[in-house]
């Protein structure tokens, strides 16, 4: 997988003067059936997360609150993505090397993924990931 793969999915916003709404549903706005969320809250200042790519699994990422930054790594191209719109959700496909970083106070990452938690989809090795690369396994 290539950086040109990731892409920010503008979600619906239901703007109203009670306060601002948005959604998504499955297959309509996130590109695959949701198996799993989980959310990274009170992160400490400087501190950062991820730091690893997934064998085969994809996700989308949305600061629902406050803001960090994403940087996705392709093993040939870095880029610095900063979520900090409640309804911008980033889609990243399987075999992208990320780690999330810079988070604001009382920031809030939200990810939904297409497969349960494995330990087994995780690559932790920067160095095993070039190399899956190079070899082209999982593209
Ligand atoms: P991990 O994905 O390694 O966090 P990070 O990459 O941000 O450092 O997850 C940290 C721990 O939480 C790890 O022991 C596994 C556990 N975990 C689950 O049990 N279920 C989940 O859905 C996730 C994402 C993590």
């Amino acid at each position: 997988m290539k950086l040109d793969a990731i892409k920010i999915i503008d979600l619906p916003k239901i703007l109203d003067d009670r306060g601002n709404l948005s959604f998504f549903q499955n297959e309509e706005h996130i590109p695959f059936k949701i198996q799993r969320a989980y959310w990274i809250y009170d992160v400490p200042g400087g501190e950062h997360r991820g730091g690893h790519a997934y064998k085969d699994l994809q996700e989308v990422i949305i600061a629902l609150s406050g803001s960090f930054d994403v940087v996705i790594d392709d093993g040939f191209e870095k880029k610095t993505i900063t979520l900090n719109r409640s309804y911008n959700a980033l889609y990243i496909p399987k075999m992208i090397w990320r780690r999330l970083e810079n988070f604001s106070t009382n920031s809030l990452a939200f990810i939904v993924t297409d497969k349960m938690y494995d330990a087994d989809q995780y690559i932790r090795d920067y160095g095993q990931y070039l190399e899956m690369k190079n070899d082209g396994k999982g593209e």
